[in-house]
């Protein structure tokens, strides 16, 4: 079987594929001898399951509205009705007003980025060539692998910045980058992996240096505000012309719907929406009749700050105190990114002898999941020892499992430094 060019890429091992493999295959066994610490896949809280189930019977119960969802297509980025509803609920926690054609509605945001992404790089319609700017690597592994040509992305080497003994942060380096080859800005606030809230001085030096150079900036809020807005103590991101920002409600706790949500400024909004005519044809009706109900009651932003911050503060604090105990009494080097936001730990293990990818391997061996760091590192050209020396891990799961991957890593690491 001959394949085309981007068949054959996305058939190489690509992290995203590795990732969502792995997740399947924990989620349908038992967990009693697994630590899965590798998916994105949100906690299932049953107060919010609740409040997703309610809303689900009333728009089952109200008459007509079943079989229109079943029975009819919509238009391709949503209907025009939601769209209205969703930029007059939105606006406000953008600190801006918004019309309808400034939303688009996708299969989730990952299926928004793989049109986005290719919107803005590659070859040109002027015939130069573009690249996608990650202004701080690592960054989200669902990115790297959604591109049509080659060597799109670019990196600069992150600045790493010492916290405390065990904790560390990377930042922007803003010197050097080669504007005129970059098509657009991509970014997660809060970032996956490593839960970095980039600084809103920061977001605004992009924000004016996209706007010098033409370009739009990307800010992928999937953990961000308004909803889940597991943003700390972090300000929110802010909507003005020339941002795209993506939101999501698979992290408050339905992947299942696949509902991403774009802003943006209408021209982006209209070539979204032929490519996703080309593409899906529709967006699915279910996330739209859910986001309805959701506007109207006002509930996301609630269940965000009563259910889902504080469940994912009181997680992310257990996994901390284990994983510290754990390696301390391994002797284990180890440095942890700060943890700022989302629901990952980011773990660097300095001079570790063996290859991420190898942790893996051998933790898999032992049925802990985890993920090897160096996919996130995509368009970096420049040497990097992150790159071989950190993991990610989600800190969503139960104790019993975290305290179990912490003590095999714990094992493994220490046993491969003697
Ligand atoms: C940073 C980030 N962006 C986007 C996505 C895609 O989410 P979805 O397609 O479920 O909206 C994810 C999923 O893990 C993510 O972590």
């Amino acid at each position: 079987m001959i394949l085309s060019r981007i068949a054959k890429k996305l058939t190489r091992s690509n992290g995203i594929q590795s990732l969502m493999e792995d997740l399947g295959s924990a989620w349908s066994g038992s967990t009693e001898n697994i630590a899965f610490l590798g998916g994105g896949n949100p906690a299932k809280i049953p107060e919010a399951e609740k409040i997703y189930r309610s809303a689900v019977e009333s728009i089952i119960t109200s008459g007509g509205t079943l079989e229109s969802l079943l029975g009819d297509y919509t238009s391709p980025i949503g209907s025009d009705e939601t769209r209205e509803l969703t930029a007059a609920y939105l606006g406000k926690f953008f600190g801006t007003t918004l019309q309808g054609n400034q939303i688009a509605f996708f299969n989730g945001s990952q299926n928004a980025y793989s049109f986005l992404l290719n919107s803005f790089s590659g070859t040109m319609e002027d015939g130069s060539f573009k690249k996608i700017l990650l202004p701080v690597v690592p960054e989200y592994i669902g990115y790297a692998d959604q591109t049509w040509e080659e060597n799109v992305f670019y990196a600069n080497l992150p600045i790493v910045e010492k916290t405390t003994p065990h904790r560390f942060r990377y930042k922007l380096d803003k010197t050097n980058i080669p504007w005129e080859t970059i098509g657009c800005v991509a970014l997660s606030r809060p970032t996956n992996p490593t839960g970095n809230v980039m600084e809103n001085e920061d977001v605004d030096w992009l924000y004016t240096e996209s706007r010098k150079n033409n370009i739009p900036l990307l800010i992928d809020l999937a953990y961000g505000n308004p909803f889940p807005n597991l943003i700390g103590e972090k300000e929110p991101t802010r909507w003005k012309p020339g941002m795209i920002l993506s939101l999501s409600f698979s992290k408050v706790g339905l992947p299942g719907v696949r509902l991403g949500i774009i802003i943006a400024d209408p021209e982006i909004i209209s070539v979204l929406s032929s490519f996703a005519a080309v593409g899906n044809l529709a967006v699915g009706n279910w996330g739209q009749a859910l986001a309805k109900v959701f506007w109207k009651e006002d509930s996301l932003p609630q269940i965000s700050k009563n259910i889902l911050r504080p469940y994912y503060a009181n997680k992310l604090q257990t996994a901390l105190e284990i994983i510290e105990e754990i390696f301390a009494k391994n002797k284990v080097q180890y440095s942890i990114h700060e943890p700022e936001g989302g629901f990952f730990l980011w773990i660097h293990f300095p001079n570790l002898p063996i290859s991420n990818k190898e942790l893996y391997q051998i933790c898999k061996k032992e049925n802990v999941y985890i993920v090897s760091g160096h996919y996130f590192f995509p368009g970096l050209t420049a040497q990097f020892s992150h790159t071989q020396e950190c993991i990610r891990l989600t800190y969503c799961r139960d104790r019993k499992e975290i305290v179990r991957g912490a003590e095999i890593i714990a094992r493994i690491v220490s046993r491969t430094a003697n």
